[in-house]
């Protein structure tokens, strides 16, 4: 038996990163699953030669595409237990100044109306059943600043108040909510940050600041998802998780500082 099997799942953002690790992880834990993705050809991969998992191509802030695709995937499988609405995209970086309200609405509808419309849509089919898991993904510039743009991180604040607040309209109904916040993980968004320390030799430098000391894997965001998406979750509801090797468990400060050798040197 796997942790997921029997279970019918949508998971987005699945041709590349975080959700196509997920994806494939779910259905091998048994689960079907729908793999969504705005990219054809990188959804189309995740699948490749897999068994229980489908591709699909469509835009998660696009709500007509959002209701038709929740209500076909019902009408084929009989229900929806599981959703990972993970699909996002970065922004990449610009200063406030140059920010237009363009800039922060297509990040906002990616990031944050995304997982909203499958909220709204596939809860109801979960109600019905009288279960059913949500997973969003959010991300530690959710928690903190710094940690990307400032539509990003507002958008990603906006994925954890998303999860509180709806695990209260599902209340009593066997349906649960709750977010991951990854760290800084290996995946299509952040190939940039890694191909240029690669470049500049500085490679080892990255992730230096968790006290993991290294950077994140998919596999391992996936495998919180999958926790949070099973039944082994079963009283784990609006909740915020961060997978980020223990960045956002500390304030700021230097290791090997001044300040950790007299702390150190106080108590010899
Ligand atoms: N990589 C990190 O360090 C990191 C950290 C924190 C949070 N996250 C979050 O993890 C999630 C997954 O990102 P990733 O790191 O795997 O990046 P990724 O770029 O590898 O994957 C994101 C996928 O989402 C898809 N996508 C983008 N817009 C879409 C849309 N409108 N409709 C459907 N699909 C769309 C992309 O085509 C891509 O395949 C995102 O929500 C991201 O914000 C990533």
């Amino acid at each position: 038996m796997g942790r997921l099997t029997g279970k019918r799942a949508i998971v987005t953002g699945a041709g590349s990163g975080i959700g196509r690790a997920a994806s494939r992880r779910f259905a091998e834990e048994g689960a079907t699953v729908l793999a969504v993705d705005l990219n054809a050809d990188g959804v189309a991969e995740t699948v490749e030669g897999r068994e229980r998992m489908s591709a699909e191509t469509g835009d998660v802030s696009d709500e007509a595409y959002v209701s038709g695709s929740v209500t076909n995937f019902v009408k084929q499988q009989g229900g929806i237990d599981i959703v990972f609405a993970n699909a996002g995209i970065s922004g990449g970086w610009m200063p406030l100044a140059d920010q237009t309200p363009d800039y922060w609405e297509n990040i906002l509808r990616v990031n944050l109306i995304g997982p909203f419309l499958y909220v709204k849509h596939a809860s109801p089919h979960m109600v019905a059943q009288g279960h059913g898991s949500i997973v969003c993904t959010a991300s530690v510039a959710g928690i903190r600043a710094n940690a990307g743009v400032h539509p990003y991180s507002a958008s990603k604040a906006g994925v954890i108040s998303l999860v509180q607040t709806v695990a209260y309209d599902l209340a009593g109904t066997g349906v649960r909510i709750n977010a991951v916040c990854p760290g800084l993980i290996e995946t299509g968004m952040t190939k940039p940050v890694f191909d240029m320390a690669r470049e500049r030799g500085s490679e080892d430098r990255i992730g230096q600041i968790n006290p993991m000391k290294r950077a994140g894997r998919p596999e391992e965001i996936a495998n919180m998802a999958l926790f949070l998406a099973s039944d082994e979750a079963s009283y784990v509801n609006g909740q915020a998780f961060p997978v980020d090797g223990g960045l956002s468990a500390s304030h700021p400060y230097a290791m090997g500082s001044g300040q950790q050798r007299a702390f150190k040197k106080a108590g010899e």
